[in-house]
């Protein structure tokens, strides 16, 4: 079955073709083409990501990257004379009516994608939340053109378990043929965005329980204000994670650790944010060692925070796995500290933590949730379907 995946959630324009065969935990993934084009540039000036200027991008990109990965997966034929036909008159109606707020890419559309011939694809996988919403229905509604055009099954997909089932492939014969693992339940799910936190139970395949997650702030958030406090843009978390390599333990920077005793599993880091503005008052002329030395104590006080609360559900449900998902999962510290205190702590449960290029914002793990929702619609019981039949996003 091949999957196409389409993701605008937030500030990447993410589009992957993959070919996906074979039950779980059989499942065999290839990955026919896969791109991610990232805004973060022109958003960082505004110290965050900005919804109307993220949907302009995706408006603007959608097109040309869908191209890239429909060239890469050998799929891009274009009509001959004989086969460019006219479009008929009440698809192209659906279409102005589908992209009544997207003019220039109903523009583009209609110049561009007419001209290709209908790929080889039987699903179309598209994130309909959480994320921004301006920038979702971009996404949403390119792939309900594309659906519309070339008549494709299309479902949509929550970009939380996106995060999880990035930890659900491993490296196979190639880069691009990746196989599946074989996950033991029962099993926790730390997610940690920008625009989420969260601590996941799966007692099975499909079947999610959010047990606890973040009373204000997400963890990526507080990344990246506090980069911003100390004078670095948007994205903060890869420059917070640089700066804390070369800083020392120095006790005058001791920051707090919010909740790491509460009797449950939620957060807040909204209070180590605002002690960092507060010790930086309290410093004149702040040097860069003096900002190396405040972004190690910062990751370290986050790190005790997820280490303590995630290692809690652990024992509590004695999971058998735990997966670390999401942005915030590609810094060096929390994942160094996630694999000792787990090595050190537990023989039988296995840690995942994917690839960078997995834990960040991608479309491969659209792709990937959507063939396992096809495939194992028996008896699920999931959290996140809900989440997205709620979205009003009207499929
Ligand atoms: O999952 P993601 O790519 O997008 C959302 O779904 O939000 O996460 C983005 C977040 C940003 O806040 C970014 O600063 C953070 O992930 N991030 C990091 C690192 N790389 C990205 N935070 C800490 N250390 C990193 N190396
Ligand atoms: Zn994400």
């Amino acid at each position: 079955m091949k999957i196409l995946s389409i993701e605008t959630s937030c500030d990447e324009t993410a589009i992957s073709i993959v070919e996906a065969n074979g039950l779980y935990p059989n499942t065999i993934f290839n990955i026919l083409g896969n791109f991610v084009l990232s805004q973060a540039e022109l958003h960082s000036q505004y110290g965050g990501v900005f919804p109307s200027l993220a949907k302009r991008e995706h408006s603007k990109n959608l097109i040309p990257v869908f191209k890239k990965v429909l060239k890469e997966s050998n799929s891009l034929m274009i009509k001959d004379d004989t086969e460019a036909s006219e479009m008929p008159h009440e698809t192209k109606n659906e279409l102005e009516l589908l992209f009544t707020r997207e003019a220039e890419l109903l523009e583009e559309f209609l110049k561009e994608i007419v001209l290709i011939k209908k790929p080889p694809i039987d699903l179309i996988a598209v994130t309909a939340g959480p994320g921004l919403e301006p920038a979702l229905w971009v996404g949403i509604n390119f792939a309900k053109a594309l659906a519309l055009i070339w008549d494709i099954p299309i479902l949509p997909v929550n970009h939380m378990e996106g995060h999880i089932m990035s930890s659900m492939v491993k490296a196979g014969q190639t880069d691009d043929i990746q196989n599946t693992r074989d996950i033991n339940f029962p099993s926790i799910a730390l997610l940690i965005s920008g625009g989420h936190t969260e601590i996941v139970l799966m007692k099975k395949l499909l079947d999610y329980k959010i047990i606890g997650q973040t009373c204000d702030d997400a963890i990526g958030e507080a990344f990246d204000k506090v980069a911003r406090m100390l004078g670095f843009p948007y994205p903060g978390g890869p420059h917070i994670s640089k700066l804390a390599e070369k800083g020392q333990v120095n006790p005058e920077y001791k920051l707090p650790r919010p909740m790491i005793n509460s009797s449950n599993y939620n957060f807040s880091f909204s209070g180590i944010k605002t002690a960092v503005l507060y010790k930086l008052k309290s410093i004149k002329d702040i040097s860069i060692e003096n900002k190396q030395d405040l972004a190690l104590e910062f990751e370290t006080a986050v790190a005790d925070v997820l280490i303590k609360k995630t290692l809690d559900a652990v024992d509590e449900y004695n999971a058998q796995t735990l997966i670390l998902g999401g942005g915030v999962s590609a810094n060096n510290r929390i994942r160094r500290r996630f694999k000792e205190e787990v090595s050190k702590k537990y023989a039988n449960t296995e840690l995942i933590v994917p690839d960078i290029n997995l834990s960040t914002d991608n479309a491969l793990m659209i792709a990937i949730t959507a063939y396992f929702h096809t495939k194992n619609k028996k008896g699920k019981k999931n959290d996140y379907t809900k989440i997205c039949a709620d979205g009003n996003m009207n499929f």
